[in-house]
Order: C-alpha cells, then sequence, then structure tokens
C-alpha cells in the first residue's frame, strides 16, 4: 500500500492540494510549509510566539531524534545482503543434522542484515579501539527470524551471565571521572582467571581488526541443531572471510588511523559495497554429540574456550555475501533489534547458562531501547506471515491480525473466527534436565591451558605487541594488580609471565607469595591514564 493513497481506515485521502506536489515540504499533519527560514515574531527581530506550531513540532521531533544508546556495543554500522545454503554439512547433508529450512537446497538464498560493533565505547567513538567487535546477523528465513549474534573472537570473557554488568562496568568509564582506566580493567581481570584466553587475544593485534570486512565471526556460545526425528547435536558457528581475508592492527598501525579518520570502519564497508567490492564470509560449524563430554578436560558449554579444530573440524555450510547498504543507517541499523533467543525449529539453545542469560537480556533492552513494538519495525519484522493476538503498547498502528480474520478477536483459543495455533508438523525435541538447584562455577574450569597454547601460537610479532600493550597497560596499575596479572600470565605460559614481568621492571618467580603480604588497595584515587585505550 503506498501510505499516501489509503489512511488506516482504508480510506482514500486526496494526495495534494493545490499548488503542491510530491515534492512540497510538509510538516508530519499534512500541512503544506510554506517558510522553513523565519520563526513567526513580533516584527522581524523578535520576540517569538509559543503558537510557532510549524517550528515546535520540527524542534520537538529534532529533541527525540536519539534512542538511548545500546548499553553495550553502542557504535556500528550495519549493511544488508543474503545467506546461501551449500545444503550440505562438510560433505554429509544437512538434514542429517538439523531441520532448519534455512541450510536445506543447496543454492537457496535467504536474506540477511548484518551489523558490525565495537563493545565498550559510545555511539560516536573511535573504531580503531581495542576492543571484540560484534558481529550480528539477522536471517529473514521461510521459517521466521533467526538470529546469529556473534563477536569478531571466539571466545569470552566469562562463562556465566551473573558477571556481565561488573565485566561491562569494569571496562566502561569510571562512574566518577567518566575517564576509561586500566587499573578498574586490570583489577577486575585479575580476579577472573576464566577470561585469560580473551585477554591473550585482545592485547594482541587481534584485538584491533583492520575494519569490520576482514574479520572473522564467532557466535562464542554452543547452541543445538535438532533433525526431523528430534536428535540433536551441539553446534559452534563461525563465519570465515572468503576473498578479503583477515587483517589485524598493531597498536602504532591503529593509533596512526585514528589520528586520521576516526569512522575507518564504517567508510570501508560502505565505500566497498557502493563500488561492487561485496565481502563474503563462509559460514562453517563445529559439531559434537550432545552429553557432557567428560573425556575433554573442558566443558562443551564454556564460552571460554574453543573447540579444537583437529577433534571438532570446521564444516562448511554456506556463505553470506554483503551487497546493500542501509538506504537509513537510524532506521535500518540504530533501531535493528538482535537476541539469542530469535532462533528457528530445528536451532535450538544448549544449556549454557551464559547463553540463557544472554536470551533474557537482549529483548529486555530491546523494550527500553526502541520500545514495546519493535518487532513491528520493519528491519526487524519477519518476511514472513506474522499472526499474534499483541494489542497496543507504545506506538502501536496496527495489529497483526489478518484483514479476514474476527477484528474483535485477540484471544485465543476463540470459535468465533480468530487466530489458531499451528499442527506441528515435527518430532518436539525435548531435552532432559534434572538436578539440584546451585549457584556455583563449573567442574571442569580449567582457566589457562587454551591462553597458554594461544599464546604460543602467535606470530612472533602478534606476541611482541601483546607484550607491549599488556606492559602499557598494566604500568599505572597498582603493583598487587600487576603481580596478580604477572601470576596468572605464568599459569598460563611461564615466558608470557616472565616477558609481562620484565616489561614491568619486575621479576615473575614467587609472585604469589609476595602479592599475598602486600595488598594495599588506594580508595578514591585519581584517575590514572592508562596508556593505550582499550
Ligand atoms: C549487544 C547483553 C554476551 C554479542 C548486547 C546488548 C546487551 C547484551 C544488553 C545490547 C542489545 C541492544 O541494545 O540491542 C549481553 C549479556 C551477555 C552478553 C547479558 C552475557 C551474559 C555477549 C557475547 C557475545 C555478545 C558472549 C558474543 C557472542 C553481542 C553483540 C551485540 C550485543 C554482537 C550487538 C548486537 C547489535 O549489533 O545490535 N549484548 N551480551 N554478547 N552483544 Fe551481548
Amino acid at each position: 500500500m503506498d501510505k499516501h493513497e489509503q489512511g488506516p481506515g482504508g480510506a482514500e485521502d486526496q494526495r495534494f492540494s493545490e499548488e503542491e506536489n510530491e515534492k512540497t515540504l510538509t510538516t508530519r499533519q499534512g500541512h503544506p510549509v510554506r517558510t522553513n527560514q523565519n520563526l513567526r515574531t513580533v516584527g522581524n527581530r523578535g520576540p517569538a510566539t509559543l503558537e510557532n506550531y510549524d517550528y515546535i513540532e520540527k524542534i520537538s521531533h529534532f529533541d527525540r531524534e536519539r534512542v538511548p544508546e545500546r548499553v553495550v556495543h553502542a557504535r556500528g554500522t550495519g549493511a544488508h545482503g543474503y545467506f546461501e545454503t551449500y545444503g550440505k554439512v562438510g560433505d554429509e547433508p544437512v538434514e542429517k543434522y538439523t531441520r532448519a529450512k534455512v541450510f536445506s537446497g543447496a543454492g537457496k538464498q535467504t536474506p540477511v542484515l548484518v551489523r558490525f560493533s565495537t563493545v565498550t565505547h559510545s555511539a560516536g567513538s573511535p573504531e580503531t579501539l581495542r576492543d571484540p567487535r560484534g558481529f550480528a546477523v539477522k536471517f529473514y528465513t521461510e521459517d521466521g527470524n533467526w538470529d546469529l549474534v556473534g563477536n569478531n573472537l571466539k571466545v569470552f570473557f566469562i562463562r556465566d551471565a551473573m558477571k556481565f554488568p561488573d565485566l561491562i562496568h569494569a571496562f566502561k568509564p569510571d562512574p566518577v571521572t567518566n575517564i576509561q582506566d586500566s587499573e578498574r580493567i586490570f583489577d577486575f581481570i585479575s580476579q577472573t582467571p576464566e577470561a585469560m584466553h580473551m585477554v591473550t587475544f585482545l592485547f594482541s593485534p587481534w584485538g584491533i581488526p583492520a575494519n569490520y570486512r576482514q574479520m572473522q565471526g564467532s557466535g562464542v556460545n554452543t547452541y543445538r541443531w535438532v533433525n526431523e526425528e528430534g536428535k540433536a547435536v551441539l553446534v559452534k558457528y563461525h563465519w570465515e572471510p572468503l576473498k578479503q581475508g583477515i587483517k589485524n592492527l598493531t597498536q602504532e598501525e591503529a593509533n596512526e588511523i585514528q589520528g586520521e579518520n576516526f569512522n575507518h570502519a564504517t567508510q570501508d564497508l560502505y565505500e566497498a559495497i557502493e563500488s561492487g567490492d561485496y565481502p563474503e564470509w563462509e559460514l562453517c560449524v563445529q559439531i559434537m554429540d550432545d552429553h557432557e563430554h567428560p573425556e575433554l578436560d573442558f566443558d562443551p558449554l564454556d564460552d571460554t574456550k574453543i573447540w579444537p579444530e583437529d577433534q571438532f573440524p570446521f564444516l562448511k555450510v554456506g556463505k553470506m555475501v554483503l551487497n546493500k547498504n542501509p538506504d537509513n543507517h537510524f532506521n535500518e541499523i540504530e533501531q535493528a533489534a538482535f537476541g539469542t533467543g530469535v532462533l528457528v525449529d530445528g536451532l535450538d539453545f544448549s544449556d549454557d547458562k551464559m547463553l540463557q542469560g544472554r536470551t533474557f537480556s537482549y529483548s529486555d533492552t530491546q523494550r527500553y531501547r526502541v520500545g514495546a513494538n519493535y518487532q513491528q519495525l520493519p528491519v526487524n519484522a519477519p518476511k514472513k506471515h506474522v499472526a499474534t493476538n499483541y494489542e497496543g503498547g507504545n506506538m502501536s498502528y496496527f495489529t497483526d491480525r489478518p484483514k479476514d480474520a474476527n477484528p474483535h478477536v485477540n484471544y485465543e483459543p476463540s470459535t468465533l473466527n480468530g487466530l489458531e495455533e499451528a499442527t506441528p508438523k515435527t518430532k518436539p525435541h525435548q531435552p532432559y534436565a534434572e538436578g539440584k538447584l546451585k549457584k556455583e562455577p563449573i567442574d571442569r574450569e580449567n582457566n589457562f591451558k587454551q591462553a597458554g597454547e594461544r599464546y604460543r601460537l602467535l606470530k612472533d610479532w602478534e606476541r611482541d605487541d601483546l607484550i607491549m600493550n599488556l606492559v602499557t597497560s598494566l604500568k599505572p596499575c597498582q603493583s598487587h594488580i600487576q603481580k596478580k596479572m604477572i601470576s596468572l600470565f605464568s599459569q598460563c605460559d611461564e615466558d608470557y609471565g616472565k616477558r609481562v614481568a620484565e616489561g614491568l621492571g619486575m621479576n615473575a618467580g614467587n609472585m604469589n607469595e609476595e602479592m599475598a603480604s602486600e595488598i594495599t588497595p588506594t580508595k578514591g584515587k585519581l584517575p590514572k591514564q592508562g596508556g593505550s585505550p582499550i
């Protein structure tokens, strides 16, 4: 329907009054604007009068142009494109593992929206900062929407959602000075040993991808795939850049770019797509049988761990191409709402408690950030049939009920031509859960082994940059925090602890004993500038 032709009641509206055409400026009430340059004033010098309706409408809408920025991942950009399934998982038919239609039928394309972001800083912050990058994909599938809300790095700082607000508070600016402070960050991290794997990635060049095109993506958390028989496997998702490859920056290179352009990643993506150089990623999955895997030295649900590739190979399932920039950033990117609960039939949650914590948080914040009806906005609505009995709420202007359903019936069940439940065609997946309710850490924490392996896997220049960045950021910290960090690095790899200690003018030996006698935290201190911002 052309919005000018029919009102909400279906009546034909007159489109233009005399002297008006398509381009005539109007108010939102449809009044033609005869002067857009001057307030209505007593004489032409003022004072202004309160009945300046056109001005008051214009300025008060402007006053409300911003919605609250995302509490995390505020700085971002995005693009549209499509996902094309290979119809296979590696060499096997995809149907063996999942009945999700988005993956069936080789060559089938599903429209997608992707939003890339940085995590910690506000909406206008430089895109060169050391920070994980968000990689959120909305698939508009024939079964409804599926959101794969991931990051560039394959692991995360914490494995329990209870800690998320504290983690973010430590990384965000100090509540008094409003300055990010590496002492606050390492104060928290030094007591969060599960973060060592992520910290090792983050302070190396992997913590500053060169741009959004040349980075990987990962679902990070473990999910389930469910097939026609209702049988499940555990799955991890990975996006691998195709022709554009992977590129990261040293701190020095990032500083140089930041001096000239703090929108470089947004600009890079926009210009690549405008010039027809469409970025592409291959979607790969790792698969495990759906149980606890006591034979592994880590828990498959622990998002601070990778699944070793030699045991759990990357299996290709499809590719994604981004080929269209948004027509309007605010409408299509700022108002986009992604969440880990947005799954389709054949894709399911795992028991990962971090994932469940996330799943509550996304739609909760979006009801606050965008509004109760955020799912009706074109960018968030599925591109398929929607029929609900939801009613009202802020900014409600249509219902989801089809024209031939009884408009008086906004409940179910009903005998009066209301909406009806779908008839299930597939076997339900009914995971079994039993146990005592507890508030406890997991059993197989194994916080240091993979972090040490990562340290050893880095190339020499990456390791040098890691040590330099850690030393720079730890220098302004109190010595008990420095020593605790050195002790954690040493538990990952002896050389790791030794090199950070040397950089700080310390000796890595006996850090734990030394530390115990020396913890004298300072309260109410002045902020210490932490060298490179992270
Ligand atoms: C955004 C919560 C962990 C990836 C957000 C937002 C919240 C949130 C509240 C803002 C959403 C919005 O305003 O629309 C949490 C919680 C977590 C968690 C509570 C842990 C318990 C993670 C992890 C990843 C991740 C592990 C990576 C896999 C993202 C991304 C966005 C985001 C990519 C931005 C989505 C967009 O572009 O709109 N998160 N998050 N988060 N989160 Fe998380």
